[in-house]
């Protein structure tokens, strides 16, 4: 048959089939293998310890490993001086392997390689370090006093932001300042090398980017790519904390494996990788913003610092998306917003589900949830009034494709949620309820899909057909919970029209596929889906030519079903797959291929921030009900409703994981999630407070919402995609918005009317607790406005201001 648009299904296809994700049963019964259970199959191993500075920031002035090496089962102590290549770690060049400086509390110095994991550890604590501490920077706002910054600071910008304040009918201005998160995934970073008679190195890591794990490697010990390989059987949940972050570590078992010659496992702790280990940056924002006499959004201003940490990472790309996201669902005539990132010493910041997106998006519904009460406006109006409509561009100049969608999901997500009813309920209940006040808040999300980076955008595969017929699938992507493989797998069954059963997928690895991307911008299904339908259809194709031969039709009119084959329009005459591909063999035809995929249509350039950097956007709304309790600023989740737009859904149960798993994940950023450094001038300046389970919070079964809803919107075929799809696993982190404002409605329900709520985020008890004081103090001053008249001054408060009308 001939090959249809990427978006066409055929009948009876197999995605969008229900089913449960491919290693479930592995998950939960224990067998599914990860990079740190390959160690009971791993003789002569060794183990890789780091030794971790109790500094900032200081020279190291002395390193005497001699003493590691009196200690039994120390084998092996790494240092700067065995770096055969480049002793950097990342591919900016400003991330040391081993350096001569400390450039965050926890930093490591060097590794010790060790028979059993104590031998190790205890060898590192028999070196000798001596440190010249240097003056450090905790904060952004101590970053931005120092004019401390690195990468390339950016701006986006359209029409005359100066001049559409200065016509703008209501004048706020405000500064907000919102922490980071720790990815808290279950497994831990690990890498797990070793050398064979030839000197290849192989190295099994939990690694989001295995071709990049692969080129630090190489680069570090100084070999060609052709001499690494990187296999990555599943991760224990990345969540953009390993797309960059697990190269060093790969590249010390690297190292270690080809000096000793023995295998070596590195695998962090939970401490360890909370200390080491990036995270999602922390941010600091000032705008001003101009409204019309309709509340019509009129203009932005504003000025985004990202904590970057101690080296670039992924900081330049985060900001970008951040930049590109400001604007969320709104049309906003005259914009400029600048960004930059600030040099702290800290972790370096990567990373995170959303990339930068959430933060930028948090800006903007900040500013308009703070900015509702005193327009005298219902937020979820002012919202919906200013969303986009069709024919508008985004501020970096591409046009919002389908933006009718977000009024399609508003009115669908009011009905499923049963807003109106709500209202009165939550407007009774608080009537008669002094200490404890209900709100609801509704917020939308658009998340632009495709790498910034334009040549990210591309995906290989490599597909085998069997001569029984089995078919087994390799493609670049990495499997980390997110149910990739379970899609492609559907994917490929589809492509060759025959059932789940016959195919299996092979474990990602650079020597199958190479040049891949990091699985991540959550293009992981949209990329390696059409490279694994390329291959397949060439497989079709070939196959199409055997079948028509022994049915007597033309090539066109062969149908490929559940594995059997038929011709259109007739099924007396059929034939089997796997006889099928058996016959082809002997007709020497090839039944294998390598795929390849390239999105269509993008174009950026990262220096004047305007192009067409998104293949399209996914949509969704989410409406979110809490309950305040007045003494303490407790609160619960009483019911979360969420409508998300994953075009025609390859796989529906992964995809509601997905927005479930999103949703929770963003609300424990909003509201649970609090990383703590210790900013004064003791001791352990520098150090994070919050390194463990114990004192950092995310979310679990108590703070799920008693009721939760998850809707896909429905007939939403995304053309150009494959099968109809769209990408599902950053875009409904940004949910999460909902509870946040939610939570400030519930606070400002113990206020007068019209008072305008600041909430810290993360908007923990604590926060909401203060909240709801301020909101009740302005009550008592008996002025509505008694924020905004205070306004003047703490418009500029370190934290987030009141907004000030200027
Ligand atoms: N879901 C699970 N269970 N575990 C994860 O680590 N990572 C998220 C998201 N969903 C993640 C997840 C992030 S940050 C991204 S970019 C996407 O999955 C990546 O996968 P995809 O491109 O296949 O959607
Ligand atoms: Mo996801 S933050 O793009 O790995």
């Amino acid at each position: 048959m001939t090959h249809g648009p990427l978006a066409d299904r055929p009948n009876n296809p197999k995605v969008g089939l229900p089913i449960s994700h491919e290693s479930a049963p592995g998950h939960v019964t224990g067998t599914a293998l990860y990079t740190d259970d390959l160690v009971a199959h791993t003789k002569d191993l060794l183990h890789a310890w780091p030794l971790q500075a109790p500094h900032a920031h200081a020279k190291i002035t002395k390193l005497d490993v001699t003493p590691a090496y009196a200690v039994p089962g120390v084998v092996r102590v790494l240092t700067a001086a065995d770096v055969p290549g480049v002793n950097d770690a990342g591919i900016k060049h400003d991330e040391p392997l081993f350096g001569d400086e400390v450039r965050f509390y926890g930093h490591a110095v060097c590794y010790v390689l060790g028979e059993t994991e104590d031998d190790a550890r205890r060898g590192a604590e028999a070196i000798v370090v001596e440190y010249e501490p240097l003056p450090s920077l905790m904060t952004i706002t101590e970053a931005i006093e120092a004019e401390s910054f690195q990468g390339a600071a950016r701006t986006v910008s359209r029409g005359d932001a100066e001049a559409g304040l200065a016509d703008s009918t209501y004048r706020f201005t405000g500064e907000f300042e919102f922490g980071g998160q720790e990815h808290f995934y279950l497994e831990t970073n690990a890498a797990l090398a070793r050398v064979d008679e030839a000197g290849q190195v192989f190295v099994q890591s939990s690694t989001q980017h295995p071709t990049e794990t692969q080129e630090i490697v190489a680069h570090v010990l100084g070999v060609h790519s052709n001499e690494v390989t990187v296999q990555c059987l599943r991760l224990g949940g990345g969540f953009g904390g390993k797309e960059m972050q697990p190269h060093g570590f790969a590249a010390v078992a690297a190292l270690g494996a080809t000096i000793t010659g023995r295998p070596v496992l590195l695998r962090l702790n939970r401490t360890q990788d909370m200390t080491m280990t990036g995270k999602r940056h922390p941010f600091h924002a000032a705008w001003e913003v101009g409204f019309d006499a309709d509340h019509r959004i009129r203009a932005l201003k504003a000025t985004l610092t990202s904590d970057g940490g101690w080296s670039l990472d992924l900081s330049e790309p985060v900001l970008a998306r951040a930049l590109c996201h400001i604007d969320n669902c709104y049309w906003i005539p005259d914009i400029e917003v600048h960004g930059r990132i600030a040099k702290t010493n800290k972790t370096s910041q990567t990373a995170f589900r959303g990339f930068g997106g959430p933060q930028g998006m948090i800006v903007i519904e900040d500013i308009l949830g703070r900015c509702a009460p005193l327009l005298g406006a219902q937020p979820e109006d002012l919202r919906r009034r200013n969303f986009y409509v069709p024919g508008q561009p985004t501020p970096y100049g591409q046009p919002v494709r389908h933006a009718e969608r977000l009024e399609q999901i508003w009115a669908t997500l009011e009905t499923k949620a049963d807003v109106v009813s709500r209202r009165l309920a939550i407007e009774e209940f608080n009537a008669t309820s002094e200490h404890s006040k209900r709100a609801l808040a509704m917020t939308p999300v658009k998340f632009g899909i495709s790498f910034n980076l334009t040549a990210f955008n591309q995906a290989g595969a490599l597909v085998h057909v069997y001569k029984d017929g089995s078919v087994l699938i390799n493609h670049g992507g990495v499997e980390m919970g997110q149910g990739l493989h379970t899609k492609m797998i559907q994917v490929a069954a589809t492509a060759l029209g025959v059932p789940l059963s016959y195919v299996r997928l092979a474990p990602t690895r650079t020597d199958k596929v190479p040049n891949t991307s990091a699985t991540a911008a959550s293009s992981g299904a949209d990329l390696n889906g059409g490279a694994i339908k390329d291959a397949c259809e060439q497989i079709r194709r070939r196959l199409d030519v055997v079948a028509a031969g022994q049915l007597g039709i033309h090539p066109d009119d062969v149908r490929f079903v559940d594995g059997v084959v038929t011709g259109i329009g007739f099924h007396d005459k059929q034939i089997e797959w796997a006889k099928l591909c058996h016959d082809a063999y002997f007709q020497r035809v090839q039944l294998w291929a390598a795929g390849f995929y390239r999105t269509a249509g993008l174009h950026w350039d990262a220096n004047r921030m305007q192009g067409e950097p998104f293949k399209y956007f996914a949509y969704g709304a989410a409406c979110s009900e809490v309950e305040v309790d007045g003494f303490t600023g407790a609160y619960r989740v009483l019911r979360a409703d969420i409508v998300h737009d994953v075009g025609d859904s390859l796989s529906p149960l992964i995809d509601v994981g997905q927005i479930e798993g999103g949703f929770v994940q963003g609300t424990g950023w909003l509201t649970l999630e609090e990383l703590r450094w210790d900013t004064s001038d003791g001791p352990h300046r520098g150090r994070l407070n919050t390194q463990a389970a114990s004192t950092y919070k995310i979310p679990s079964f108590s703070e799920m919402p008693e009721h939760f809803a998850v809707h896909l919107f429905e007939k939403a075929t995304e053309s150009g995609v494959v099968y109809g799809s769209k990408a599902v696993g950053e875009p409904p982190l940004m949910h999460a918005f909902s509870v946040r404002e939610a939570l400030r409605a519930a606070a400002a329900a113990f206020g007068p009317e019209g008072h305008s709520v600041d909430l810290r985020s993360p908007a923990t008890p604590e926060a909401v607790f203060w909240a709801v004081e301020e909101a009740r103090a302005a009550a008592e001053n008996g002025s509505a406005d008694a924020a905004l008249a205070n306004g003047s001054h703490n418009g500029h408060a370190r934290t987030s201001g009141e907004p000030v009308r200027v």
